[in-house]
């Protein structure tokens, strides 16, 4: 078993870095080049008010966990302690306030896919607030991971047509809205010159040991360079430097493929017969015809929001996978250390170091930072140590003979080379967290029914359950700084039931119980807040019936104390988590509400499960902007 916390913490906490031990050039460099805020999440504005135990001659830090909790709740309406309000804002459909181009939101869902193009994007995903002027104006920037056709096309998926499949591609992606505060509500700002839409469509270019690679090449782009789009975008990250990092998470499913995949598709889930219907209308999401295609997606992609005509990035160097999302840490001496995690059964935990260090002079100045630096990934072992694997070409059996010509072939096929390092094979990470002055690193473990069953693999160290259908989240901290090849880790908690009929599934969890944690980031006081993502289908099943629905819960890293302090409507998930840099406003986005246990919504019936957020004929993700009524620190 891994060893217990308090002596992790013991050996460790003096060696790992806080934005107190930046030297002043370099604090300089983030508050000022890096526009400050943009590390809300990473650094914290709030500095004196980290997790940890307060220095000696401190004055002791207020309790982190301030709220009294709400109770589980199966209404089909968004619930926030006493004290707080919860304001709904930029639901899919509403223009994202491009000048010249605001479609109004057709409620039966008629618009085209031009009007699309030019509006929030479906099943809002990560998203980071952008200061423009503090905590009253900035720029909101959340991913839209992917679309619902019985909620997105007036008649489901009876027929393709060119335009239907514009419109899909049109609600993935990416949106940047420009949003300000007035008498305490957010109002989006449109126009805005910072507004725009990035779809599955949208020009972009790949950068590291990919870019130009034989195996990215393509009829439509010989020099495997330039790819059309961004899919299934799950969590976002920020960067030092001021840019959004998005990853694309189950692109698989959108590629068909008319024979049996070979066994580089089949490592990435390409099956015959399926993916969606897009390439009757995009030829290249024809798999058979354009096998390299599909080698273009699985990437980090980073984007600058401040820049309206910036192209957008793939980060090859960071590696392929279905990429949940891009966590970033700060060495002691400036180089990045990117946290990501695969969501798929059985699939990685990785980490990128970048060879430079961050220069002061924002994006322009860190063009290239991503694109140099040491790929790794993680193995947990039993006696509660881990080390991390590196990806590197020529290292171990990462060899020609093995089928990594080169690092374009290694980080083409991270998987497959992550599987021949024997990596631990993790009960699909999703998010991950960090708190930069704490040195605590964590991931949440979602689920996974397949562990233990026959012909899978059995449980292990960090992924104790079988049929582990409640997940649990994993802490640990590195070995001295962010780019050690070795840490300490422990479970944070085992999510569960307690009154599950399995006793495997009843979790561990101290305070408010919950299953399936999914979203999961530290707000600058320290706080790790933890979105919850059980499946429409579990709660039908009634595995987790008692839990409500999906919710947010805070979590003190010190005590281990969990409490639910927002339950979401019927059908959704809790995702997306950030803050302005008062810490009065959380923002945090409603996935899915009234998803059905099927494939897709009824077209007929589209509200059978939910009409969040109402005033419409289906239901629509959207954000909610969260405030204290008092004006107050929201957790406090
Ligand atoms: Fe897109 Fe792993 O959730
Ligand atoms: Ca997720
Ligand atoms: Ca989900
Ligand atoms: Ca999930």
């Amino acid at each position: 078993m891994p060893k217990d916390f308090d002596s992790m913490e013991d050996s460790n906490r003096s060696s790992n870095p806080s934005i107190h031990d930046l030297s002043a050039p370099a604090r300089r460099m983030v508050l000022r080049g890096s526009l400050g805020a943009t590390l809300g999440g990473l650094l914290g504005p709030l500095a004196g008010c980290a997790g940890g135990a307060p220095s000696a001659g401190a004055t002791a830090a207020p309790p982190l966990l301030g709220f009294k909790s709400v109770p589980a709740s199966r209404e089909d309406a968004v619930s926030v302690p006493e004290g707080y309000t919860a304001q709904t804002l930029l639901p899919w459909g509403e223009p994202v306030g491009i000048a010249g181009q605001m479609p109004a939101f057709r409620a039966d869902a008629s618009n085209s896919g031009a009007e699309q193009e030019a509006q929030m994007g479906m099943h809002h995903d990560g998203l980071h607030y952008f200061p423009l002027d503090g905590s009253q104006r900035g720029l909101l920037v959340m991913n839209h991971e992917y679309v619902d056709y019985g909620l997105l096309f007036s008649d489901g998926v009876k027929g393709w047509d060119v335009d239907k499949v514009r419109k899909a591609q049109a609600a993935h992606g990416v949106s940047v809205s420009e949003i300000e505060l007035r008498q305490g509500q957010w109002h989006p700002v449109r126009p805005s010159r910072h507004a725009r839409r990035i779809t599955a469509a949208t020009p972009m270019v790949v950068q590291g040991p990919a870019a130009g690679h034989a195996l990215m090449k393509t009829a439509a782009d010989p020099a495997g360079r330039r790819v059309l789009g961004t899919l299934n975008n799950c969590a976002s990250g920020i960067t030092p430097w001021g840019t959004y990092l998005t990853g694309e998470e189950n692109w698989a499913n959108y590629f068909a493929l008319s024979q049996a995949p070979d066994a580089h598709q089949a490592r990435w889930g390409l099956k015959k017969g399926a993916g969606a219907r897009w390439h009757d209308h995009d030829e290249r999401f024809d798999a058979t015809r354009h096998p390299n295609e599909p080698n273009r997606f699985g990437w980090i992609v980073e984007i600058d929001p401040f820049d309206p005509e910036s192209v957008p990035v793939k980060r090859s160097a960071m590696g392929r996978a279905a990429h949940e999302g891009a966590t970033v840490a700060l060495t002691r001496d400036q180089r990045a250390v990117v946290y990501s995690g695969e969501d798929a059964r059985f699939e990685y935990l990785y980490k990128f170091v970048s060879r430079d260090a961050v220069k002061p002079g924002g994006a322009k100045a860190n063009a290239t930072l991503l694109d140099h630096g040491t790929l790794y990934v993680a193995r947990f072992d039993a006696d509660g140590r881990g080390r991390w694997l590196p990806l590197v070409q020529g290292q171990g059996p990462l060899t020609a003979a093995n089928g990594f010509a080169d690092q374009g072939e290694v980080v083409i096929k991270t998987r497959q080379a992550s599987d021949l390092l024997g990596a631990t094979k993790m009960d699909r990470p999703e998010w991950v967290a960090l708190d930069q002055r704490s040195g605590e690193v964590y991931c949440s473990l979602t689920n996974n029914r397949d562990r233990g069953g026959e012909g899978f693999p059995a449980p292990d160290a960090a992924n104790p359950r079988a049929n582990n259908t409640m997940g649990h989240v994993i802490r640990w901290r590195e070995d001295g700084d962010f780019d050690a090849a070795s840490f300490t880790w422990q479970h944070f908690v085992l999510a569960g039931d307690p009154a599950n009929e399995r006793p495997d599934a009843r979790g561990a969890v101290k305070g408010d119980a919950f299953a399936c944690p999914d979203g999961l980031w530290v707000d600058a006081r320290g706080l790790l807040w933890i979105g919850t993502d059980m499946s429409p289908t579990q709660m039908h099943r009634g595995d987790a019936l008692r839990l409500g629905n999906n919710a947010l819960l805070a979590a003190d890293p010190r005590s281990g104390e969990v409490r639910r302090f927002l339950t979401g409507p019927v059908g959704c998930e809790l995702t997306g988590g950030t803050a302005t840099p008062d810490g009065r406003t959380m923002f945090v986005n409603i996935q899915h509400p009234g998803e059905t246990p099927g494939e897709i919504s009824d077209p007929a019936n589209p509200t059978r499960f939910s009409s969040w957020p109402g005033g419409g004929t289906r239901p629509r993700s959207a954000t909610v902007a969260i405030r204290r009524r008092d004006g107050g620190i929201v957790g406090t």
